[in-house]
């Protein structure tokens, strides 16, 4: 992709950096004072949810572990199918932990749905989930996070660790993309 497509293809900012800084800062004060003196696990689902995890364990101020699953969801066109591929496992007994899942988006929800499903299995103190990004309207599995930082309409967004095709995941804001094909 050329540098040109790159910004051409960026529609609009819809959530700007200084946006996304404050409400990470109320949520990491709100997750220190759940968890204070309580054994905590962030485990943030790979790829598109390093940046957050990045930035939301900074604004935490009590003790926590961090880990990190990585998962592939299968699509069928734009659709995911439901079916969820295990990249890399985590290593921990989870056992011994209140876990917090840090998501980048829940679109359909079944990419969460099934993480869900595997992490219950193996008896954690407690499992809930973080997401920075809410798509409601998409909504296939009935699911709904424990905390979303920003619900967004039904548009494809990227930045901010979302991708398109792998791009985009270094923008500091998420933005709405668009696919402009140039002249
Ligand atoms: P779900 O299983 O449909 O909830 O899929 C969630 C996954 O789809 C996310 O973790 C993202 O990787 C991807 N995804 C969904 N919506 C968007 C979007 O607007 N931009 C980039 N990735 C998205
Ligand atoms: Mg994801």
């Amino acid at each position: 992709m050329t540098n040109k497509e790159f910004h051409q293809n960026i529609k609009r900012i819809l959530i700007s950096e200084s946006e996304i800084k404050t409400k990470i800062k109320e949520t990491g004060t709100q997750i220190g004072q759940d968890y204070a003196g309580k054994p905590l696990l962030l485990v943030s689902i790979l790829n598109g949810a390093f940046v957050f995890m990045a930035d939301l364990c900074r604004a935490i101020p009590i003790p926590c572990e961090i880990a990190f699953l990585c998962v592939k969801s299968y699509y069928s066109g734009t659709v995911s199918s439901g079916t969820v591929e295990m990249v890399m496992d985590l290593k921990q007994d989870i056992s011994q932990y209140h876990v917090l899942i840090i998501e980048d988006i829940i679109d359909t929800g079944r990419t969460l749905h099934h993480i869900l499903q595997l992490l219950k299995a193996r008896n954690p103190l407690s499992l809930k989930v973080i997401t920075l990004l809410d798509k409601p309207d998409r909504r296939v599995v009935d699911l709904k996070p424990d905390r979303s930082l920003f619900t967004i309409p039904d548009v494809f967004v990227v930045g901010y660790g979302l991708d398109c095709g792998e791009i985009y995941r270094n923008l500091p804001y998420i933005a709405e993309y668009e696919n402009n094909k140039l002249e």
